[in-house]
């Protein structure tokens, strides 16, 4: 089968560079560009993340700089789990690589007319680059197959207790995302949770000896260590999870749902609503993903850092 073309829109961030090294194995994926937000920090560190995770990668693929923060709101962001610097400490190599001189919404749109129909778009950050996009070019909606995002959830939250980070950070954005008229696959909490990786696989990871595994498991013992203080043991691999569901679906369970994003609310607002129950009144805008299983998941992980 044809690898999928595909845009990473992301804020890098540890699970953002774990979900590159997958990608950039997966057979099923022709990584066309990676487009770089505002989210886990800010965009000038996302940025230089995205740039020195490529040149780490040795990956020959154009970086697009986005949005410095969300439409309407005022910026928040996560370095309380992925560091100041957003890679938890681990320094990535100097690169002499720099970012397109194209925004990644308009770069978003003009692989879209490339691809005529095709492209599809991986978000594991805030939305904003993507209603960008839609807001810029009403036609970008019928130019884009389908949209994978790491975020939501249809009950708990992580930035709130009603929202998960992604969507928290730009409530608006993501609403407009959800309701542009292409269907959006809602990799949430609800799966990505599942999707945790222990501390006795991470090592297995390291003792690959590659350096790419070698830092797969350096970058992640920040947010172990958070982890373990909430009292789970391991770590939950939200974007890779994302990544893996948007190159083969095969280990996951998705539902049509309606689902749009609380905006309004003082207390709630960036919570997806969706239950795959009361939602059956809305039009079903997109697909929740609510199971994977795991330890296909981990075998599957395993499988793509050997490679390296
Ligand atoms: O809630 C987890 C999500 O928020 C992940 O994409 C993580 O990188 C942060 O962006
Ligand atoms: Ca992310």
């Amino acid at each position: 089968m044809k690898p999928i073309p595909v845009i990473i829109d992301c804020d890098p961030g540890v699970d953002d560079a774990i979900a590159f090294l997958l990608a950039k194995q997966l057979p099923e994926l022709n990584v066309l560009a990676i487009s770089v937000v505002a989210g886990n920090v800010s965009l000038e560190r996302t940025t230089y993340n995205a740039l020195g995770l490529v040149e780490f990668l040795n990956w020959d693929i154009p970086v697009y700089r986005g949005a410095s923060g969300p439409v309407f709101r005022k910026r928040v962001d996560a370095a309380d789990v992925h560091g100041s610097d957003g890679m938890a400490g681990i320094d990535l190599p100097h690169t002499r690589r720099v970012v397109q001189d194209v925004t990644s919404w308009d770069a978003i749109y003009q692989y879209a007319l490339e691809w005529k129909g095709k492209l599809e778009i991986i978000a594991i950050g805030p939305l904003t680059n993507l209603a960008m996009a839609f807001m810029k070019y009403p036609d970008l909606p019928k130019l884009i197959k389908r949209i994978v995002i790491m975020g939501g959830s249809t009950l708990l939250g992580n930035a709130s207790p009603a929202a998960e980070f992604n969507i928290y950070a730009d409530p608006e954005a993501a609403d407009i995302t959800f309701c542009a008229g292409v269907p959006v696959h809602m990799c949430g909490l609800d799966m990505t949770m599942k999707a945790l990786m222990t501390p006795e696989e991470l090592d297995s990871v390291a003792e690959m000896g590659s350096k790419e595994a070698v830092f797969f498991h350096d970058v992640v013992q920040g947010i172990v260590e958070f982890m373990g203080r909430l009292g789970i043991i391991g770590i939950n691999m939200h974007d890779p999870a994302a990544m893996l569901y948007a190159a083969d679906d095969s280990i996951f369970k998705a539902y049509p749902a309606g689902i749009r994003v609380e905006t309004k609310g003082a207390i709630t607002h960036g919570k997806t609503v969706t239950d795959l129950f009361s939602d059956a009144k809305w039009q079903k805008n997109g697909f929740v993903v609510m199971d994977i299983d795991r330890d296909a998941f981990v075998e599957r992980v395993f499988e793509l850092m050997r490679k390296y």
